[in-house]
């Protein structure tokens, strides 16, 4: 692609020129957008660039190592990557704390201790960079209405509590498709450019009620197995968004000839146009049936899967 070839060299041109020798932050979050921003400005300023990515404990299986894999020190960007262990301090935060909202306070709220943190022991940077795009800046970075229905902790204005002069957003003017083109272009696995929209929160609003680390192995495994046969369809870039809960209810079942009382994972798939609104996907039965069997038999803890049928509103995409 030409057009995202001439970008990508422009924008790599125009942050040497506007950083000089100086240093830059990133907060990045493993999304696409952060990604794209990463590479970036790895490529027009190696070293210079410090990016910090904190590990809540409440992402997608495996997906720590993977954006670590990317960027980290066997990676192929050229930066330095910084990565917060934060797990056990999101759980001890998040212990017996069941209404959503004090959940999505907390997880923003210890993000931004963690990233002060971080900051203070880097020390006085130049530039914090972001990986703010045209949507964000034309819709003030609120993602429409759900910015009243939930506090979105990941968007919206800049940090007062890192120490910067100046603030540097590579993707401004571009579209998300725009922004997926350019980190193709830089090299950024599929996996990462194709990613999902996933909630600054993550598993924290997919687990209704109290999160524990043994209900987030749950659903972690309950959703890869989900996403796995999803790709096995050949469905995974048809679908708007799909992910699985983990609801706070407990029934009984029978497994061999012994009793089980235990949790059940509900299965989101949804289109939609701009996320306000959305419809159940029509998943294949037998896509649902398989995912169903395999998440029963392989994820212990488990002994019902649901299919959530319905649309926003009245209901939200996702479950907190
Ligand atoms: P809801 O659940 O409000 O979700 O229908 C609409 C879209 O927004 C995503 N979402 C978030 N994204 N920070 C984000 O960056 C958040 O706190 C957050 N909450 C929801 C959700 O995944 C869906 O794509």
């Amino acid at each position: 692609d030409w057009k995202m070839d001439a970008f990508v060299e422009e924008t790599i041109q125009s942050i040497r020129e506007k950083v000089g020798g100086g240093k830059v932050l990133l907060a990045l979050s493993g999304g696409v957008d952060s990604s794209v921003a990463a590479g970036l400005l790895s490529r027009a300023i190696g070293k210079q660039l410090t990016c910090v990515f904190v590990d809540h404990g409440l992402l997608r299986k495996d997906e720590g190592d993977e954006v670590e894999g990317v960027f980290g020190p066997n990676g192929q960007f050229d930066l330095n990557f910084i990565r917060v262990n934060a797990q056990e301090r999101y759980y001890n935060k998040l212990a017996g704390v069941t209404e959503p909202e004090e959940k999505r306070k907390i997880i923003g709220e210890e993000f931004i201790r963690i990233f002060e943190e971080e900051a203070k022991k880097i020390g006085a940077v130049d530039f914090l960079a972001q990986g703010t795009i045209y949507p964000d800046v034309v819709e003030s970075g609120l993602g429409g209405e759900s910015a009243v229905i939930k506090s979105h902790h990941n968007v919206g204005g800049l940090p007062d509590y890192v120490d910067f002069k100046e603030i540097i957003e590579p993707l401004r003017d571009l579209f998300k498709d725009e922004v997926r083109k350019a980190g193709l272009e830089l090299g950024i696995p599929e996996k990462l450019v194709f990613r999902q929209p996933f909630p600054g929160p993550g598993l924290g609003i997919r687990i209704i009620g109290e999160v524990t680390a043994d209900k987030v192995r749950i659903v972690q495994d309950a959703d890869a197995i989900y996403r796995e046969e999803i790709a096995n369809a050949g469905l995974d870039r048809s679908i708007g968004q799909y992910f699985a809960a983990l609801t706070n209810m407990r029934s009984v079942g029978v497994m061999g000839d012994e009793r089980t009382y235990d949790y059940a994972v509900a299965l989101r798939a949804v289109n939609t146009v701009d996320f306000m609104t959305a419809e159940a996907a029509e998943i294949p039965y037998e896509v649902l049936n398989k995912v169903m069997s395999r998440i029963i038999n392989e994820v212990r803890g488990v002994n019902r899967v649901f299919y959530d049928l319905t649309s926003k509103p009245p209901g939200t995409i996702e479950f907190e």
